[in-house]
């Protein structure tokens, strides 16, 4: 019996400083584990993910201000100063419509009076470089706005529109819109036949609607027109 007893002891013994050895390490790497990371640190990671919502919140805000959202058009990179118009009555999205400064807005688009003169290929050269073309008439509503606007203007008598004869298909808007005799406004009398009148201006002094008149392509005013912006 005393041989099992003292047999039993040392089998005790050699199990018992393997179990202290194994225990003691893992106690103390659970103590460690909280001081590795110091106090302010969520606090950090807490600001970094405030500040990265806040860029983006930023981000869309811009966004949502900035014209058409995709590239800016030749217009937009043309002019530096606009002019803004509330058009929530109208349109169910989107706010506001825009023109350059000094240019007039009529519906959805953007027209400019020039004081200076130019011959027809130039004037549609300077319309557009500027992002813009030599106006399209497409209803009686904008014929009677640019007749309205020109009698306020008071600069020359002609301005050229984007209309031209070509050699033979006759009558030929610029942005390749089919020309429509039923919705032309030409003065009576006109058009003439004459040789060389290929051109076609309102003349500001004739009675609207009906004021447009073929011309020689000689240097005139013109009116350019392009998309208003939406913002
Ligand atoms: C068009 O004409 C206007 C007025 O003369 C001028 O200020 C502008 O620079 C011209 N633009 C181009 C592209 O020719
Ligand atoms: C031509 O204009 C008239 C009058 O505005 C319009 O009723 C007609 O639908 C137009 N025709 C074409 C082909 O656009």
């Amino acid at each position: 019996m005393a041989s099992e007893i003292t047999y039993a002891e040392v089998k005790f013994k050699d199990a018992s400083p393997a179990a202290q050895v194994k225990v003691p390490p893992k106690t103390k790497k659970c103590e460690h584990h909280p001081q590795k990371y110091p106090a302010w640190l969520p606090w950090l990671i807490s600001l970094l993910l405030f500040l990265v919502c806040l860029a983006l919140a930023i981000a869309l805000l811009a966004a949502s201000f900035c014209p058409s959202g995709d590239q800016p058009t030749a217009l937009q990179q043309t002019f530096m100063e606009w002019r803004c118009m509330s058009a929530l009555p109208q349109s169910k999205g989107l706010g506001w419509k825009c023109c350059p400064r000094d240019w007039k807005l009529f519906q959805e688009s953007c027209y400019y009076l020039s004081s200076d003169k130019l011959s027809w290929a130039e004037s549609e050269q300077n319309c557009t470089g500027m992002g813009a073309h030599l106006v399209v008439i497409n209803s009686k509503a904008e014929q009677n706005f640019l007749s309205k606007e020109l009698q306020k203007y008071r600069k020359g008598e002609n301005y050229y529109i984007g209309l031209k004869a070509q050699e033979l298909e006759g009558w030929h808007w610029v942005d390749q819109t089919p020309f429509n005799e039923t919705a032309a406004f030409w003065r009576i009398g006109e058009p003439s036949h004459t040789y060389g009148e290929d051109c076609v201006v309102i003349h500001r002094l004739s009675e609207a609607p009906n004021n447009w008149n073929n011309v020689g392509c000689w240097n005139r005013h013109r009116i350019c027109e392009a998309a208003a912006v939406t913002v």
